[in-house]
């Protein structure tokens, strides 16, 4: 058996189980939102029908494939803190969702990952040509299902947001293989390529509510601040995680030339001509590493507290986003929405 059929096993036992993509302990976390968020997944699955066959087939793959469902989520939650009780929640939840499967689709051609949700990507399974297609098609849609109600601000949101990641994605390729880059230019990325959409959900669903303008800047700012989190821990997992729990490559974006935060500060820790810099520059010169030098890489990140200082940085955002909570009355929601951060920052995949 191939490590992406094992993986492929695996992982439906497990689905088998539990009846819902989400893993254990974040469908305790999304208890509150659980009929909503299986209405979610019956929105995404009537919207993906088409007379062309392959494209209920692929996005139906990915879907039933897994994946976390934290923008919904956190959209969903935030609508009910903001008071909202109505049936838009469930449809724009969907919109992010789509949004999110057609960054990951094309994401993975670029990166050239063969692994996504612990099966083989869209791409290693169809080809480039047809999943950048399937992207295409899925972001169209998305626009397409965001102005069912005609709410055009949420509309310009979601491209706003969309645009943003986009630029951050091209903008990583940029950067790729500069092992120069700054702190701040690698959060720049963070910020474009994840924490936007994370605030875009956030702050639909004060739209929806009858929160006020400080109210919807809070959730904006909670969704923010987690999506910077959940991106330096997206970073750390390829440094630290088991591929098996992860369902995708681990120590790919080194091999993509992709200088993440942990990297960063190890090469300003290790200074020039280092044995660390010699082995990041190597790797990303050559795309491609070592297991031995692989593991000499994890004593040095180690070594340096470069890890440490990555995983702080999330920890800092993290506390950043609860503490946009605090204007809200208690609620299971708020409950919810507070225990995120602290997922995101134990989460191993
Ligand atoms: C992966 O997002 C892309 C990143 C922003 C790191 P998720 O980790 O939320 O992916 P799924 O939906 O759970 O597979
Ligand atoms: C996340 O970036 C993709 C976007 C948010 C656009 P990554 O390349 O780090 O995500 P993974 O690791 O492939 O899931
Ligand atoms: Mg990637
Ligand atoms: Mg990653």
């Amino acid at each position: 058996m191939t490590l992406p059929e094992k993986l492929c096993s695996d992982r439906n036992q497990v689905n088998t189980a539990l009846k819902t993509s989400v893993p254990d302990d974040l469908a305790e976390i999304f208890e509150p939102i659980r009929g909503d968020l299986g209405a979610v997944e019956e929105a995404y699955e009537s919207h993906i029908q088409s007379r062309v066959e392959l494209i209920p087939q692929m996005a139906g793959y990915i879907q039933s494939s897994g994946g976390k469902r934290v923008r919904p989520a956190v959209l969903l939650m935030a609508s009910r803190l903001a008071g909202y009780t109505g049936e838009r929640a469930v449809l724009y939840a969907s919109v992010i969702e789509f949004i999110h499967t057609a960054t990951l689709v094309h994401d993975d051609i670029i990166d050239d990952s063969e692994l996504r949700r612990g099966r083989p990507a869209a791409h290693s399974r169809w080809g480039n040509d047809i999943t950048v297609l399937l992207g295409d098609y899925l972001y169209i849609k998305s626009m397409g299902m965001a102005l069912t109600y005609d709410s055009i601000d949420v509309v310009r949101l979601l491209c706003d947001v969309t645009l943003r990641m986009i630029e951050g994605e091209l903008y990583q390729l940029t950067k790729a293989g500069d092992v120069d880059i700054s702190e701040e230019e690698h959060f720049d990325i963070i910020r474009r390529k994840t924490a936007y959409l994370f605030g875009g959900a956030a702050e639909i669903g004060g739209m929806l509510g009858a929160t006020d303008d400080d109210g919807r800047a809070a959730l904006r700012d909670y969704g923010f601040n987690l999506g910077i989190a959940f991106q330096l821990v997206d970073d750390l997992l390829d440094f630290t995680a088991e591929q098996i729990s992860l369902g995708k490559p681990i120590g790919g974006d080194l091999r993509e030339g992709k200088v993440t935060l942990a990297a960063i500060r190890l090469l300003q820790q290790a200074g020039k001509g280092s044995r660390a810099d010699d082995i990041v520059r190597n790797t990303v010169n050559n795309r491609t590493i070592t297991i031995e030098e692989w593991a000499e890489l994890g004593s040095l990140l180690r070594e340096h507290q470069a890890i440490d200082y990555a995983y702080d940085k999330a920890v800092e955002h993290a506390k950043l986003a609860k503490k946009q909570l605090e204007r809200f009355p208690p609620s299971a929601e708020r409950d919810a929405l507070h225990s995120l951060p602290d997922y995101v920052l134990a989460r191993d995949r």
